[in-house]
């Protein structure tokens, strides 16, 4: 094993990366590109799949380069992926026939506002597919595209256009595209369609044909670990086996060896998701969460999830940079956020694309609230630092709330876990400590385990658990009353976001 490795894409919003993994879990090597942001209109955001597909072949020759390692080398490729994300191609020509349209955008409203007009409101899929209508979702963007993009519908009815979230777009590309590539995604990315049936597993013909989409557009629904096919002759990977699919924020889970009932953890990225382990049967949440698929490893049973969603936390730091240029870095925002003791009385409620759990309010847009002239930069980022932990908060109640337990810690893991000074915050609001792992980028090396485990370089579950490892703890310091005091502060503004749209 010393002379294999695993090789995970892990195809984010605002990056693609490559990593390669040795049998221990250790990163190996990296290589990772940002891609374009494209805002064509208010509540739109989009990226160029061909810029995408691009970036990963760079990704992946960056991170063998830097290794020096060979394709031989590799005893499997995982995927993980930004979920919901849109790809509409066609298989004849190759070529996508609009920009992937993401997760974060809102164009959809109007379809989701008509179909829950047709009868059981924004719950009128929950039962089936586990996810009220929202925006965030695939299915209401491939309406959007047929709709619009001038001959789609035909060419779609016609069988020559094909759907795939991320993982898809690249899985066919890589295993040789129009030249035989495969149509292939797992549970966990089909279950955020809105169009998969929570239960079986199998797309769901009567909402596909509400929401006016072929199933013949579908990729056909596999495990999330299993050999789907190898890289195509030609390419970086020729003939290496691609055998693991994971959406990002269920390979962050299964990473951090979330394996049984009641484990959970959280993911710091563009946005914030907590995931809990449910076990083999998905439950319905009654606080404003999702019912997922976790997991489902070759013909073992399906594992489900709750999962509580928040939109905006890292991108608010991006927003920072980007559009109010007060920070020039992400990084730099920690210690813009320590020049001064606390929030000054300012909450920053990022609804930038309305808000996702518990509320699902897609009326809301963002809010600053609380200003005085004694208010300044410095209380500004402190405050969008503290609105990713309160929105954790929200989150982490709706969990307890819905399974009857409290959870007693908090698994960690992505880019802003490195802030030391928000993990000590976030305890301190939740009240319970704060656990990061030594790999910290546990998205790609979920998704590195579920290929290792298909072609047996890791044997199961258990070497997820063996190589997992603390790296470090944060214990909640603050006085209860300061918490409830702040948190209370916090709740009032998020109603100063709501009901912004005409
Ligand atoms: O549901 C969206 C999520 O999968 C995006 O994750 O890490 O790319 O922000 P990330």
């Amino acid at each position: 094993m010393t002379d294999q490795f695993v090789l995970a894409i892990d195809q984010g919003t605002t990056s693609t990366r490559a990593m390669i993994f040795d049998h221990a879990g250790k990163v190996v090597s990296v290589g990772q590109k940002e891609h374009e942001q494209i805002f064509p209109k208010a509540g739109w955001v989009e990226h160029d799949p061909t810029e995408i597909w691009t970036n990963t072949r760079e990704v992946v020759g960056m991170a063998l380069g830097r290794a020096s390692l060979t394709h031989e080398q590799i005893a499997a490729v995982g995927i993980t992926n930004q979920r919901e994300t849109a790809v509409v191609w066609d298989r004849e020509t190759g070529e996508p026939v609009y920009n992937a349209i993401v997760w974060q955008d809102t164009r959809t409203q109007k379809i989701c506002d008509e179909l829950a007009a047709l009868g059981g409101g924004a719950e009128r899929y929950k039962d089936k597919v586990g996810l009220p209508l929202a925006t965030y979702f695939s299915g209401p963007k491939i309406r959007w595209i047929l709709d619009n993009v001038e001959g789609a519908r035909e060419k779609a009815e016609a069988g020559r256009l094909a759907f795939g979230n991320t993982d898809s777009w690249v899985l066919w590309n890589m295993t040789g595209g129009v030249n035989g590539g495969i149509h292939v995604t797992d549970p966990t990315n089909a279950s955020r369609t809105m169009l998969m049936n929570i239960d079986s597993l199998t797309w769901n013909e009567e909402i596909a044909g509400e929401m006016g989409v072929p199933v013949s557009m579908l990729p056909e629904i596999r495990s999330s670990s299993e050999v789907y096919g190898e890289g195509r002759k030609g390419g970086l990977l020729p003939g290496v086996k691609i055998a693991g699919i994971l959406g990002d924020q269920q390979a962050a889970t299964f990473g951090q060896a979330c394996f049984e009932v009641g484990h959970a953890k959280n993911t710091y990225g563009t946005g914030n998701f907590m995931l809990i382990n449910t076990g083999t049967e998905p439950i319905s949440s009654q606080n404003g969460l999702l019912t997922t698929v976790c997991y489902k490893i070759g013909d073992q049973p399906t594992v489900y999830a709750l999962e509580g969603s928040i939109a905006v936390t890292g991108s608010l730091v991006q927003w920072l940079r980007d559009n109010l240029g007060i920070i020039s870095s992400a990084p730099e925002v920690e210690q813009l956020a320590a020049t001064v003791e606390d929030n000054g009385g300012a909450y920053f409620v990022p609804a930038f694309s309305g808000l996702f759990a518990p509320y699902w309010r897609s009326d809301a847009r963002g809010a600053l609230v609380g200003l005085t002239r004694y208010v300044n930069k410095g209380h500004i980022a402190r405050a969008a630092l503290e609105a990713t932990a309160f929105q954790t908060r929200e989150v982490l109640d709706a969990m307890n709330a819905d399974s009857g337990v409290d959870l007693t810690e908090l698994k960690v893991d992505g880019g802003m876990v490195a802030n030391d000074a928000l993990m000590q915050f976030q305890a301190d609001i939740l009240g319970v400590p704060v656990i990061r792992p030594q790999v910290a980028e546990t998205t790609a090396l979920g998704a590195a385990y579920a290929a290792g485990i298909a072609v047996g370089y890791w044997s199961g579950e258990q070497d997820v658990i063996d190589n997992w490892a603390e790296d470090k703890r944060w214990e909640p310091s603050m006085d209860g009353d300061e918490r409830d005091r702040q948190y209370r502060l916090w709740k009032k503004a998020v109603t100063k976001s709501f009901d912004w749209v005409d």
